[in-house]
């Protein structure tokens, strides 16, 4: 992008030195922007190639229904590989469920995100529910970035009084709405997700926050060669499934430098992803980082090469975690959880292979195969139990290794709990804290394999 700005600047030179200036226009696609721009002053940040959603009627304000402005900067952003869509600082836009498209569109484009998007909170906007509120699809090459924000204003859909602090007039009107809104009708039943990728290649996320969604905050399905960095999720520790990030069918992701602050799983890793690699994540609140619930209605999770390592967690209820269902197949194997230090987690290792949300759950002789699963360095504090391995009784878990473990009780009230196993096998590398003799020594790798056919 950088060289085709300067063969645009170029051209533009020599077409000046020849005054053909009437030109300039057809430089490229992007130049009409420019030039339309000079009603205004340029942005910050903003390049010859820049779509300004200020230049498709874009109001900003935070009343007015700036979705059609988007809508139509993203089809003018499509037709120039690398083109920038620029939503500038200093407004907040009113954007309502919209999808970005990418089967007419170039490649690599960058959803440039400084100024703050905010979601409808009227139920009218939602239709019956939506699944998600901003959605990329089918797009090679995506990068949203920026130092700006993206706001669900979920508290309306989680069942309780809205918490916002107006700070200015505007926002104080908008709460009145909502609060109006709020009273004469209610929510869809189906939450949507903030910011969902779907069946992309190339996918960055930087820089941006993610704050309130009504429920997970940043989706991957379907995507492959992921980055996420300095990214931030915030919402309260008590809102209903707001997950940070969610994969599911992806691989090839790496996620680091990122704070999240959420009402369930920081990170969430599901069916279909492999070699995902996160690193130097905070986590908490929330519920810590999970694989899993995998195997639900007995159904097939493969899950393999994921490593977590670099990672704080505080007050979350827990901290690394895979969690299955009974009578699922599959496989979860080649884990890695290393460098986790946890404060005051209620259960910073658990393997839970009889995972049940919900209740009327039955044992099943078939499960998610858990396997190779790897635990080094993982020190701090717990409110509850420091060690659960609960394990398919017909397909125990096997492969799992410890060492340099240091979990202690929280405060000195709460009590020291042993660990608690069932049906789980593997080795200790080092002594722990506390000592873990409950793992059952290794029988003849994969034997316990044997009893399932792990076609992943
Ligand atoms: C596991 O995933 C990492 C990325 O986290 C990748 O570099 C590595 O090649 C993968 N290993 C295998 C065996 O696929
Ligand atoms: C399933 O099996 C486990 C392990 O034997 C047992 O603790 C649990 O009570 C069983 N659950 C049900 C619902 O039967």
């Amino acid at each position: 992008m950088y060289r085709v700005t300067l063969k645009c600047l170029a051209l533009k030179f020599l077409l000046l030195i020849s005054l053909f200036s009437s030109r300039f226009r057809t430089c490229d696609a992007r130049q009409s922007v420019y030039w339309k721009g000079n009603r205004r002053s340029i942005a910050e940040g903003e390049s010859s190639g820049t779509i300004n959603v200020l230049d498709y009627g874009a109001k900003g304000d935070g009343t007015s229904d700036d979705t059609k402005a988007f809508e139509d900067a993203w089809k003018e952003a499509c037709k120039v590989e690398g083109s920038t869509l620029l939503v500038p600082s200093g407004s907040t836009f009113l954007v309502g469920p919209v999808s970005f498209l990418g089967k007419e569109c170039k490649e690599n484009i960058v959803f440039q995100l400084e100024g703050k998007i905010i979601a409808p909170t009227s139920s009218s906007a939602w239709g019956s529910g939506l699944l998600q509120w901003i959605e990329f699809k089918s797009l090679k090459g995506i990068t949203i970035k920026g130092k700006g924000i993206i706001d669900g204003r979920g508290s309306v859909w989680w069942n309780k009084s809205p918490d916002y602090d107006p700070v200015d007039e505007s926002e104080s009107i908008t709460r009145n709405d909502m609060m109006k809104d709020q009273l004469s009708t209610k929510m869809p039943r189906t939450k949507p997700t903030a910011l969902r990728f779907y069946g992309s290649n190339g996918v960055t996320v930087n820089g941006i926050t993610i704050q309130n969604s009504p429920q997970t905050h940043l989706k991957f399905d379907n995507c492959i060669s992921i980055q996420v960095s300095d990214f931030t999720t915030s919402s309260p520790g008590d809102s209903p499934n707001t997950d940070g990030i969610h994969l599911q069918n992806s691989q090839d992701a790496v996620i680091y430098r990122s704070t999240l602050a959420c009402g369930d799983d920081c990170i969430s890793i599901q069916t279909g992803c492999s070699n995902i690699y996160i690193h130097d994540v905070d986590c908490g609140p929330g519920h810590g980082i999970s694989i899993g619930g995998l195997g639900k209605e007995k159904t097939k999770a493969c899950v393999s090469n994921i490593t977590v390592r670099d990672v704080t967690m505080h007050e979350t209820t827990n901290g690394v975690r895979i969690k299955s269902w009974q009578g699922g197949s599959g496989s979860v194997k080649q884990i890695m959880f290393s460098n986790i230090q946890v404060s005051e987690v209620a259960n910073p290792i658990i393997i839970d292979q009889y995972y049940c949300d919900g209740g009327g759950c039955h044992n099943d002789t078939s499960a998610v195969a858990v396997s190779n699963i790897n635990y080094i360095n993982i020190k701090g504090t717990y409110t509850k139990e420091p060690v659960r391995f609960a394990c398919s009784e017909s397909l125990p878990c096997t492969g799992i290794s410890l060492s340099t473990i240091e979990l202690k009780p929280a405060t000195e009230k709460a009590s020291l709990r042993d660990p608690f196993c069932w049906e789980a096998h593997g080795e200790l590398k080092t002594k722990t804290l506390p000592p873990i003799q409950c793992l059952k020594t290794q029988k003849s790798p994969g034997a316990a394999s044997k009893s399932y056919n792990d076609a992943c």
